[in-house]
């Protein structure tokens, strides 16, 4: 059995930020930030917090698939940046859309947890132990960012996605992950709970990024595991329909699309409007592409995730 998309949903705030408003905060340009990374906005958090994006994309994705949430069996939410330690964002999700019979937990592996979670969902199922997962990714990454720090805070926006997957007959879902966890300090957040971190510093945490270091590893690994996913499917490049890769740069995604020797075509974008939302971009960009009907029965999808960690991830599916 495969766990086939049966619905998908996304919500993304409404309030919108963009490169002339980030401008007036920190020593940047709209022309500096487009042409280093495709972004033109991002949608920011005002009231909201993970949790609920996440359980509105949930109910827009049960809304979608007309299964009863009572039939979920398992909720998986990918996230690094619950407003909360616990209750974990699944648990707040399994309540928003009544799910009453699943069980629930988080994930993270920051900008890869999306993938991940999607393939242990298929892992369940194609076991046999699962039939109906919710698969969520969401953050609020406006509250991880130092926003006097350029060059990170123009990079990020905040978001969520779901897809419901329902066991069916079908093609199986070929993946790989990997992780290099010595080379974690390219990416780091210091927990805010660390009651030393606070002492010692006095200060809150952010986000710290090696921007260099993490375009380099992302536009090696992807195409990596691209081809290592693709040799274990035994399939070509040329038979994949869409690349959807994780949203954290343009020149990231059309690097990659070049060692692939693949049109750019195939490799859909959203980033100039939403920026990089973490766990939500692939799961934000899959429900535009469904939404909009870009996506037919049959057609192969690539999913790609890298991120802090260093973390890597691919899955290979049939709509
Ligand atoms: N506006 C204007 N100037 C800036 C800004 C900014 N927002 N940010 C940095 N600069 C300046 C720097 O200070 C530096 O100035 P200097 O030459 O006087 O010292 C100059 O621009 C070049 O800085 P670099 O950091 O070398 O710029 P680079 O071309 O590497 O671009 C960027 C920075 C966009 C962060 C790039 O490294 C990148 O995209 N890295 C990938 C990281 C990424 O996408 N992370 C997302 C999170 S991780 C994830 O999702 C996996």
């Amino acid at each position: 059995m495969v766990g086939k998309i049966c619905g998908t949903g996304s919500y993304v705030p409404p309030h919108v930020m963009d490169n002339d408003d980030l401008a007036k905060i920190v020593d940047t340009s709209d022309e500096w930030i487009r042409e280093r990374t495709g972004i033109g906005k991002r949608h920011i958090i005002e009231e909201e917090t993970t949790s609920y994006m996440a359980g509105q994309a949930a109910l827009r994705a049960v809304e979608q698939s007309g299964i009863d949430p009572s039939e979920i069996e398992l909720i998986i939410a990918a996230t690094s940046s619950s407003d909360v330690v616990f209750p974990c964002a699944a648990c707040e999700v399994q309540k928003t859309i009544g799910a009453v019979h699943a069980a629930g937990y988080d994930m993270n592996a920051a900008c890869t947890g999306f993938v991940l979670a999607f393939n242990t969902a298929q892992a369940y199922i194609s076991a046999g132990i699962y039939k109906t997962v919710l698969v969520i990714g969401a953050d609020s990454m406006s509250n991880l960012v130092d926003w006097n720090d350029r060059g990170t805070c123009i990079l990020f926006g905040d978001g969520a996605g779901a897809v419901l997957l329902r066991a069916e007959e079908g093609t199986p879902v070929y993946m790989a992950a990997h992780s290099d966890g010595g080379k974690g300090q390219a990416l780091t957040l210091q927990s805010r709970h660390r009651k030393d971190w606070d002492k010692e510093s006095g200060e809150e945490s952010y986000i710290y990024m090696d921007g260099q270091a993490v375009f380099k590893f992302a536009v090696r690994k992807v195409p990596e595991i691209i081809e290592e996913v693709l040799e274990k499917a035994e399939m070509s490049l040329e038979q994949i329909d869409y690349f959807v890769l994780h949203q954290a740069n343009r020149r990231i995604i059309e690097a990659a699309a070049k060692r692939l020797k693949t049109d750019i075509t195939k490799f859909p974008m959203n980033l100039e409007e939403y920026a990089n939302t973490s766990a939500a971009t692939v799961p934000i960009l899959l429900d535009e592409m469904n939404r909009e009907g870009s996506l037919k029965r049959g057609q192969k999808i690539m999913l790609a995730g890298f991120g802090a960690g260093l973390t890597w991830a691919a899955s290979l599916f049939e709509w």
